[in-house]
């Protein structure tokens, strides 16, 4: 009994196969305490020596099992590790992260040449009232201009506000009123921003579309202030072999409205379905703040001017990387967007 008490209590303990093996050999081998004490069994009364020889037998078998089953324990806690193993040296799946979708690294960039010549960045809200996005701009209720911007009016039937009054913005311009009512000249500010206009969509034109609005108002801002601007700014986005080209235009918040053309990239001036086949992009329209919006906003437009603009974000970046349709930037293949 004392002998399987303590191979019990060692085979627990056995941390490794070979602590197992010499346990074997110390009690079952040919000089192991077990054989020896079985040896002894002459000393034993013959009418006892069959049951001292069954417990002997008993006590063998234990032992054998308990070996056994502590050396299946092993294998078992080997095999798992194993499995767990890692190896090392294999080639690892490289974690695809993503990057900034190429507007966001287009008007980072605009950001950043603006804040260059003194501009700061501003942002505004996409729900709007007929107010900022028309009436302070000079486009009163029954004025033809608000015909081109297809406008998105939100459902009031439940609120309190005057049937017609909420709306999506349509232009970024939006903000001109908002930032100029609050802040005294001078002032440079540029607005990234969406609009929305319930458009037919075609490959230059999105019912959402991004702007980048800019304004700049002070003492003696004139037109050519406004050029050297604008040829300033797409010179650098789009490299200095550009070509532009100004013409007039009609805006009812600026005097005079200017159109700025940039040289199709797509097509490199042979034209294409993006410009029209006229070899030119629309890319801006700016012009001098009309004298009545500065009224509106509280300045005295005896004693200060300024320019405004709008860049149209999406068609820019279009240009800038020769994509021929706008929808290409919302379109959810991986493969377009995995290409900037
Ligand atoms: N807000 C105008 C539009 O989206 C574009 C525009 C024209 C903005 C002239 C300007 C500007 O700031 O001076 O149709």
């Amino acid at each position: 009994m004392q002998i399987k008490n303590s191979a019990l209590s060692l085979i627990i303990d056995a941390s490794d196969q070979k602590e197992l093996e010499e346990l074997k050999l110390q009690f079952l081998g040919r000089s192991g305490k077990l054989t020896l004490t079985v040896k002894e069994i002459v000393k034993v009364p013959i009418e006892k020596r069959p049951e001292v020889g069954q417990l002997a037998n008993e006590v063998k078998k234990v032992i054998e099992e308990s070996i056994e089953n502590k050396l299946s324990t092993f294998n078992f806690q080997l095999s798992t590790r194993r499995k767990e193993s890692i190896d090392t040296t294999a080639h690892g799946i490289k974690p695809d992260i993503g990057h900034l979708h190429p507007m966001t690294q287009v008007l980072y960039e605009i950001v950043d040449i603006f804040k260059g010549i003194g501009f700061q960045a501003a942002d505004g809200p996409e729900i709007e009232t007929d107010h900022y996005n028309f009436e302070i701009l000079n486009i009163p209720k029954d004025h033809p201009a608000r015909d081109t911007q297809q406008t998105l009016y939100l459902d009031t039937q439940n609120s309190k506000v005057t049937p017609g009054e909420v709306i999506l913005r349509t232009q970024t311009s939006s903000m001109q009123g908002r930032v100029m009512e609050k802040v005294k000249p001078p002032l440079r500010v540029i607005v990234p921003g969406k609009n929305f206009r319930y458009e037919q969509v075609d490959a230059s034109h999105g019912f959402e579309f991004w702007q980048v609005e800019g304004f700049m108002v002070d003492e003696n801002v004139r037109l050519t202030d406004l050029f050297g601007t604008v040829d300033y700014v797409l010179r650098k986005l789009m490299g200095d072999d550009v070509k532009l080209k100004f013409a007039t235009t009609n805006f009812p918040f600026v005097e005079p409205g200017v159109d700025t053309y940039i040289s199709c990239t797509v097509c490199k001036g042979r034209g294409c379905s993006f410009c029209k086949l006229s070899g030119w992009s629309e890319i801006m329209p700016a012009g001098m703040i009309h004298p009545n919006v500065l009224k509106a906003v509280g300045y005295d437009s005896q004693k200060v001017s300024g320019f405004a603009f709008a860049i149209g974000l999406s068609r820019l970046v279009n240009l800038r990387y020769q994509m021929d349709d706008l929808r290409l930037l919302t379109n959810p293949d991986m493969r377009i967007m995995e290409q900037f």
